[in-house]
């Protein structure tokens, strides 16, 4: 058993493999917060901040002045009854009176892990996995009832947590706020780790010492969104890649969310993440629940390496679905850097042959197939076939494709509407817009309003149809705008402050519809590139188009920074043309196939046109690749060389599980005239065992490797590609 209670004292105390998580109620009343961290095996922690008087604190009744929620480390803080600080719920009643006071009513402990309604959750495969506890905390006055949920994985420093919040009265509710996890943490002597970016530079790491007050991190673009991610860290001071506290922090959700840390008068810090209170409401009438998001949360003992490989164990192991979840995925050709909206049936399969030629496994359609989508003006909702383009459809197309031995995939934008389409000009009303305002467009192009069931039913049934009448193997889900303009037509005016959080959810069960369809499907998600990065969309794609930007010099930082929450085999990750599309850089053919081989690997460029000896280089990629897919898949990552701290080179690894095999890329930046040693030490191996590097023969102790290191090789010119491969040998 995983969850322990002292049902006297009303102590909780999970324990995972190497991790305790303690609370307990205090004054008989309020949820405390009493640890988190390493592994400790009796639950008697000191409660330094009980019984502790500061100046102009209150407490909640007055008589008794030796305690103040103000500074008493909580569970789920309401944000009033003397705690000034972070709420994680808000709600509003009949009466108009905001005031929530949640105190503590009861306890059950389940086996396993329930699934969330309608969102997105890690989940277990049997109930030995893990085990859940809900505590009920309740308003007495209001019969508002909120269940915090928490699951310990017990092989896993993973604890997840959600929270139900219940109407038990006969008048409705209106939250306004309610976070899936907050944690207070005893000192502020952390720094803040997350993942800020744009478009095309997306999860670039920023850390911060944490000071007073709040620092937030959010979107409001209705999406996860490129600008900042949902998954953050506290570490402590001179924590790294192999030491130090870490706490890791991602939520399993696409839309709106807020996270962050305050730090207290008395440098106490509460750190949160969940759905983002901008714009937002939700009525509850009585009798009804609310269900949040999904929050993850890793602790490391040995710092952001070990934080990271655990997140990448759970989500692709517990989170990512389907067939693909354990299968190596097919290395892909995709066409758009190719022929953007440009192309005829022959010439996509021209260069779906060149690609079959070097070893390609799967060729994808990307924009440009339906409607009269010849540039992005137009055709979004619109979801048949480009006869003019595509003669003889995609039945056709699919089957040319399929007898070169290719999968065949297409791109798809379910969540969009152009003013320029038939769907427009029949529903109008069917794309979100505010009344009596202007609208604005972002891509020429408004979202659909699938809030409205009428609406996504319509979409998904055209893709359905389109999928039904070709074998398509694998679908990429594009999302190439905010969500703004936001008001629905067929909700209520008090209803209003739904329309974010109801479209996440369309979204969830409209690529639900998609993947229990289409079980044997390979889906990847999409947002222009990567701005819907998270752990929300893994439910469903195993795999993520990591960013826009295919720049193999510019990839470094944004693989680097993503692999901090999220596993290498969902990051979609293609070989491109050179000048490079988005920067115009010149790289290596070389380079770019391991920046890519860190990553779902495929091809974005036009395959006719490469040279021979391109051709020949890809070839040998593809081998070399399909030779450590297994590694990317299932192997452990560690981050070697950080590219936002090193300007000569970037490197990484991975480790399969067993040990015994071993990866190390990278790239050299910078050439440099009589250039110093760079050594580099892999990690991660086991000491004792010996390793032949299969290029050079020679055998090393796995402690050798790891101590001494090697050096790494002498090149010249810019940007030139590095890779060991180390196998375990007897002798
Ligand atoms: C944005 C995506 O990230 C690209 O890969 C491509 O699919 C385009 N959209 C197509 O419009």
């Amino acid at each position: 058993m995983s969850i322990w209670v002292d049902e006297e004292q009303k102590i909780f105390h999970l324990q995972s493999k190497d991790t305790s998580y303690i609370m307990r109620v205090v004054k008989g009343r309020y949820l405390a917060h009493v640890y988190w961290g390493k592994k400790i095996h009796t639950p008697d922690v000191e409660n330094a901040q009980l019984n502790r008087w500061i100046s102009f604190g209150a407490a909640p009744d007055g008589s008794d002045k030796s305690y103040s929620l103000d500074y008493i480390r909580q569970e789920y803080p309401t944000g009033c009854q003397t705690d000034y600080r972070m709420p994680a719920v808000q709600a509003v009643f009949e009466d108009g009176s905001r005031a929530v006071e949640l105190v503590y009513e009861s306890y059950r402990i389940l086996p396993g892990k329930p699934g969330l309604q309608g969102l997105p959750a890690a989940y277990v495969e049997n109930e030995e996995e893990a085990d859940t506890l809900e505590i009920t905390l309740s308003d007495t006055l209001k019969h508002m009832k909120v269940i915090l949920m928490y699951t310990v994985y017990k092989e896993l420093d993973v604890i997840t947590r959600s929270v139900k919040i219940r109407n038990e009265s006969a008048e409705r509710i209106r939250l306004e706020k309610a976070v899936s996890a907050s944690v207070d943490f005893e000192t502020s002597d952390y720094e803040l780790l997350d993942l800020p970016g744009a478009w095309g530079r997306e999860r670039h790491i920023e850390k911060t010492k944490l000071r007073s007050g709040i620092q937030e991190l959010q979107s409001r673009r209705g999406a996860s969104s490129h600008q900042m991610n949902p998954f953050f860290a506290l570490a402590e001071p001179g924590a790294g890649e192999d030491r130090g506290k870490v706490y890791g922090f991602a939520l399993v959700y696409s839309g709106n969310f807020t996270a962050g840390a305050e730090v207290d008068q008395i440098f106490q810090t509460r750190a949160w993440i969940g759905l983002n209170g901008y714009d937002f409401s939700w009525l509850l009438e009585s009798g009804e629940t609310f269900q949040t998001p999904e929050a993850v949360m890793v602790y490391s003992s040995e710092g952001f390496g070990k934080m990271s490989r655990t997140f990448h164990q759970l989500f692709r192991t517990r989170l990512v679905r389907g067939r693909y979840r354990d299968e190596v995925r097919p290395i892909l050709a995709n066409n758009w850097e190719a022929t953007y909206f440009d192309f005829t049936e022959d010439r996509l399969v021209e260069i779906a042959a060149k690609a079959k030629e070097c070893g390609v496994e799967l060729f994808v359609l990307d924009d440009g197939w339906f409607g009269k989508r010849d540039n992005d003006f137009c055709a979004l909702g619109d979801w048949v076939v480009n006869e003019d383009k595509i003669k003889g459809g995609l039945p056709a197309l699919a089957e040319r494709i399929h007898g070169l031995g290719l999968k065949f995939g297409l791109w798809v934008e379910p969540e969009m509407i152009n003013e320029d389409s038939d769907l427009y000009r029949e529903h109008p009303d069917w794309a979100l817009k505010i009344p009596g305002r202007a609208m604005n467009r972002s891509r020429h192009q408004l979202n659909l309003d699938i809030t409205r069931k009428e609406v996504r039913d319509h979409v998904m049934n055209q893709i359905f149809s389109v999928l039904d009448a070709c074998k398509v193997d694998y679908v990429k889900w594009d999302m190439n705008r905010s969500v703004d303009n936001v008001f629905s037509a067929a909700l209520p005016r008090e209803c209003q402050g739904e329309v974010y959080h109801r479209y996440v959810l369309a979204v969830y069960e409209m690529m639900e519809s998609l993947v229990q369809r289409y079980p044997d499907l390979l889906f990847e998600g999409c947002s222009g590139g990567g701005g819907r990065f998270e752990a929300g969309m893994l439910y469903y794609s195993p795999q993520i188009w990591c960013s826009d930007n295919t720049d193999a010099i510019d990839r470094l930082k944004i693989q680097y920074g993503t692999s901090f929450g999220y596993p290498i085999s969902a990051m979609g990750s293609h070989v491109s043309v050179c000048p490079n599309h988005q920067s115009g850089r010149i790289t290596p053919f070389e380079t770019r196939g391991i920046v890519a081989s860190a990553g779902t690997f495929g091809y974005e460029l036009d395959l006719i046109k490469m040279s021979e000896e391109e051709k020949k280089i890809a070839r040998g990629q593809i081998l070399k690749y399909k030779e450590m897919e297994h590694l990317v898949q299932t192997g452990d990552y560690y981050r070697l060389v950080n590219p936002f701290e090193n300007n000569n080179h970037v490197l990484w690894q991975f480790v399969s599980k067993d040990k015994k095999e071993t990866v190390v890329c990278g790239v050299r930046l910078h050439s440099e005239a009589n250039p110093h040693i760079y050594l580099f030490y892999p990690q991660g191996l086991d000491a004792d065992m010996k390793y032949e590097d299969v290029v050079t023969g020679k055998v090393y102790t796995g402690a050798a490797l790891m101590k001494a290191g090697l050096p790494l090789p002498l090149t010249t010119g810019d940007y030139q590609p590095i890779k060991f491969t180390f196998k375990a040998v007897e002798r």
